[in-house]
């Protein structure tokens, strides 16, 4: 018996860091890269191969909080422990690790997807995305659940943290070109030091994270009415308010200034921030335009992506 499952990247268009307050963000799938599972029976024994990491341990081997044991045993859970002799289960990705773009939801993701097919269960996605979250606080500390939210329903998502997501579809599709600066960054990190500094003063990140909130609001409302010039002017706000809070760093300016001036409408850093990627939004005829400036500036990696 074997199974299979895939799931995509994802980057945010609008709201991150202020969604851990309690503000909404969007945030839409990157169908273009994936993570796969692969379940097959190994009688006798139950491993885990993840590939593209060089690691492979049979699952009572690893450590008990290791992400990838945590999501087959949480899925096993959720299936009231099915019984099985034995499998292996596969893991490759092509989603870049630590850029802010979901790379451990989409594996667990995958292998919770691919587990419960190979045990002839289909899951919803609001209960691959519950199972999911459990192991994104592995990684996160204390994630929104946004990433685990748009991974699982792979559809762009207007999400408040502990409300049911609210799916919604652009008027017409737009394109975005995600530039990678190279420098990987632990969201962790990133959102403790937001912590930290909003705990010491709290009145300022929250008039900042309300005006990130409101950025959110009007963003929804352009792409559900396909006003990209005005989608282009909110990212370029939300970017500066992201630099406001301190979470870019010269090499993410550097690539946002690169797409603007090259012809994208907007620009900003996505995910947590200190490195990983920029998203540009651009029209179809300034893709190249914008991608090679983006290279010139330094970007180590391009992608397109229509949402
Ligand atoms: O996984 P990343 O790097 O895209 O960051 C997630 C976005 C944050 O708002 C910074 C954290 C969260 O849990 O929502």
């Amino acid at each position: 018996m074997e199974a299979k499952a895939s799931a995509p990247g994802k980057v945010i268009l609008f709201g991150e860091h202020a969604v851990v307050y309690g503000r909404p963000a969007i945030a839409v799938p990157v169908k273009g890269v994936r993570a796969w599972a692969k379940v097959e029976d190994s009688p006798g024994q139950t491993l885990i191969r993840a590939l593209d990491i060089g690691k492979e341990f049979s699952l009572s081997e690893a450590p008990p909080d290791d992400p990838l044991r945590l999501a087959v045993e949480l899925t096993l859970n959720f299936l009231e422990f099915p019984r099985a002799t034995g499998f292996t289960i596969t893991i490759t990705s092509e989603i870049p690790i630590a850029r802010g773009l979901g790379s451990g939801a989409a594996v667990s993701t995958a292998i919770v997807r691919a587990l419960a097919s190979y045990f002839g269960r289909e899951l919803a996605p609001d209960e691959v995305s519950a199972i999911v979250y459990e192991v994104e606080k592995i990684y996160h500390g204390t994630p929104s659940g946004i990433d685990n939210t748009v991974i699982a329903y792979e559809s762009p998502v207007f999400f408040i943290k502990n409300q049911k997501p609210v799916l919604f579809k652009a008027q017409k599709p737009f394109n975005i070109i995600i530039g990678d600066t190279g420098i990987s960054s632990s969201t962790k990190e990133v959102v403790l030091w937001v912590r930290k500094r909003w705990e010491e003063n709290k009145p300022w990140h929250e008039k900042l994270f309300d005006r990130i909130g409101e950025i959110v609001l009007s963003g929804r409302k352009a792409a559900e009415e396909g006003d990209l010039k005005r989608m282009g002017e909110l990212m370029d706000e939300n970017h500066r308010l992201l630099v406001e809070l301190g979470v870019s760093c010269p090499e993410l300016d550097h690539l946002v200034e690169a797409a603007k001036r090259a012809g994208a409408l907007g620009a900003k850093l996505s995910g947590a921030g200190w490195g990983g990627n920029i998203i540009a939004l651009v029209e179809e005829e300034s893709i190249v335009q914008v991608s090679e400036a983006l290279k010139e500036a330094g970007a180590v990696a391009i992608l397109a992506s229509m949402v």
